[in-house]
This record gives C-alpha cells, structure tokens and sequence, in this order.
C-alpha cells in the first residue's frame, strides 16, 4: 500500500489516481488546508483497479497525526508531495514555510523509520538551483536557492541524505520544473486558490467574472523579452514517479532527478498556445518583472531518461488543451 500526503492537491492528486489506475492500494493523507475534499471523493468514487482505501485529514507539523497513519495501515512506500509551494509567500513569510515544510518532512520521515517504512519518493523543485549558472539545467548544477521555498526543499534534501546514511531510508527526489495540464479525462486537475501560476492565470481569464491576464515582465534577455520555462506535463512527470517507486522496490540507491522536457517556452509563446487552444483573442495587462523570476529555467532531463527509463511524452499544446478542459469543469464546480 503506498501512502500520498498531499494527495488532495493539485499533483498529488494526480499521483493518486496513477496509482489507483496500475492497480495500486493507496492511503491519502492531507489536511485540507490547500487541497480540496471534492478531489478525495472523486477518487473515491472511481472504479479502478486499485482502492483507495483509506483519506486521512491529517497536519504533518503533528507528529502523532501522521505516526498514526503507519499504526493504522501496512505502507510499503511514501510518495510525499504535501508542502506550501509559493515562492512570493515563502519570502514574505519564512517561518510559515520552514515549519511546515521542513519541520513537517521530518516528522514524516522519523515516523517512517520508527514504523520500519524504507522508501520515499520526494517532491523536489528546480527551484533548489535558484539562478542558473547554465543552462539547460542537469543535476549537478550548483543548488542555491534565492527563495525560501527552494531552501526548504533542499533542506529536506540533505534531511533525507542523512536519514538513508543513518537509518537506511532511501528515497528519490524529483526535481520539478514547471508542471502543467490535467488528466485526460478531467477528473482531477489544478485547483489553487488563488491562483498564481501562468497557464491556469491566462486560462481563467478567458471565462466570465476572469480578471485580465497579467503579464509579468517583458525586458529580460530571452527570445522575446519574457521568461522562459520548461513546461512538463503532469500525466508525464507522475509516470516518473512510478518509475521512481519501480526503482526503490528494485533496491535501487537514493538519487535524484530533474522532471523536465528540454523544450523552453516564453510566456509570450505560452500565451499564443492557450490563444490558440481557446479559439480566443485574449487581453493583456503588461505588468513590470515579478520579484524573484530567473529569465529562464530549463531542464536537462538525461539522468532520468538513462536511469529511470522515463520520457516525457506530451507537448505544451497538450498540457493547455487538457488545462483548458479541466478549467471548464472547475469554473462550472466554482460557480455551481
Ligand atoms: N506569469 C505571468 N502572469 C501570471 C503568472 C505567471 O506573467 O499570472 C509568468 C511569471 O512571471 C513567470 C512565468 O509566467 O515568468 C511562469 O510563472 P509560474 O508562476 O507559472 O511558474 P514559476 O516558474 O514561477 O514557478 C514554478 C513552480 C513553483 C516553483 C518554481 C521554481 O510553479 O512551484 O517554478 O522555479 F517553485
């Protein structure tokens, strides 16, 4: 049985239903701070081949909350995606992010080592690189945060490389870059409140009571003025997280890997495909740069193609057309 904090959030979510789709059993544990009820039950209420046999509403920062869940259920693996992820907040709010994310890990992994659970594949961020120094990005790019979000990423990083020296617990770290889309059949999708990021941003405002799009910068050294990302889809990048868990039962060792296409897109670019993929003519609100952008970020991907046998398969236009699609039942759920 594999456990999924996190698993009512947006990528969380999505790992979930991959599981519960390949046949996996699966406990959810969230606390419902950031992810959605409605996601638990959606996946509840599905018939695959796999069950979710458990949803526990749960806080990490409580050390009994989540030692409970390993009394309660048998788990053989952790996937651990729970954490606070935006960037602007964690600079304005160091303590919030370290506690939770840090504080909350660790609690996570000292009940996995008290309840003799070995493997955890972990949610890791390209933001634990801050300012390339080159690019694309491969794994041994320097890691230095200009965040306090990246930090705490990498921090449960070093946490976990010494929990496998001193107790044998050996885990995958995933190295997100910037992770779009839906799942195919808009079951589950994106769901932030409020929203920050750019395709779901630009994708909302093409709906009724949407704010207009803002951009944010355009006079950064790039094709065309704006930052450029790599933009991997989520369907793509949970596949390697079932590789990743494939590699840990195999005994493979603790390493880690970025999650990204290769493929860098500007913001200008990003937009004409959500034009494109809307049939629509969409406004623009030209805003100065976003404190804390780096001009571009895009990822080597070799190590996991090598290693992991993963490779990534959807294009940017599938990640917006599947966005697109999950938006609708979103904007219908919201305003319902
Ligand atoms: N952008 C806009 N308007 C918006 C939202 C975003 O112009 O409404 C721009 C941003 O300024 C940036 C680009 O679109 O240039 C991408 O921004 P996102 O917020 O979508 O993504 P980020 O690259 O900032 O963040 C991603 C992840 C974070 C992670 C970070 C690491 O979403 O969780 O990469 O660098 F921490």
């Amino acid at each position: 049985m594999i456990l999924v904090t996190g698993g009512a959030g947006y990528i969380g979510s999505h790992c979930a239903l991959s599981l519960l789709e390949n046949g996996h059993d699966v406990v959810i544990f969230d606390s419902l701070e950031l992810g959605h009820i409605e996601t638990v039950n959606t996946l509840k209420n599905l018939n695959l081949k796999g069950k979710l046999v458990d949803f526990i509403k749960g806080n990490l920062q409580n050390f009994e909350d989540i030692n409970n869940v390993f009394k309660k259920h048998k788990i053989d693996m952790v996937m651990h995606f729970a954490a606070y992820s935006q960037v602007a907040e964690s600079v304005k709010m160091p303590e919030k992010y370290f506690k939770n994310n840090v504080g909350g890990s660790t609690n996570l992994f000292n009940a996995m080592v008290e309840n003799g659970v070995k493997k955890v594949v972990f949610s890791s961020t390209a933001a634990t690189y801050g300012e390339p120094v080159y690019t694309p990005i491969d794994e041994n790019h320097p890691q230095k945060p200009i965040n306090p979000y990246g930090e705490t990423k990498l921090e449960i990083e070093h946490i976990l490389d010494e929990y496998d020296k001193k107790y044998g617990l050996r885990s995958v770290r995933l190295r997100y870059f910037n992770v779009a889309g839906a799942d195919k059949e808009s079951r589950v999708g994106e769901w932030h409140e409020p929203e920050t990021h750019l395709i779901p941003n630009i994708l909302k405002s093409t709906f009724s009571g949407g704010q207009t799009f803002q951009m944010f910068g355009t006079d950064y050294d790039t094709v065309d003025g704006t930052c450029v990302r790599d933009y991997i889809n989520v369907e793509d990048l949970i596949r390697a997280h079932l590789l990743a868990a494939e590699y840990l039962n195999k005994g493979g060792k603790t390493d880690y890997f970025n999650l990204g296409t290769t493929d860098g897109n500007s913001v200008k670019q990003v937009f004409s495909v959500c034009e494109k993929v809307t049939g629509k003519t969409i406004p623009v609100d030209i805003q100065g740069r976003r404190e804390g952008d780096p001009a571009t970020l895009v990822a080597d991907n070799q190590k996991a193609k090598t290693v992991l046998g993963w490779q990534p398969e959807k294009t940017l236009n599938d990640s917006v057309k599947s966005a697109y699609e999950w938006e609708k039942v979103l904007q219908t759920r919201i305003n319902a």
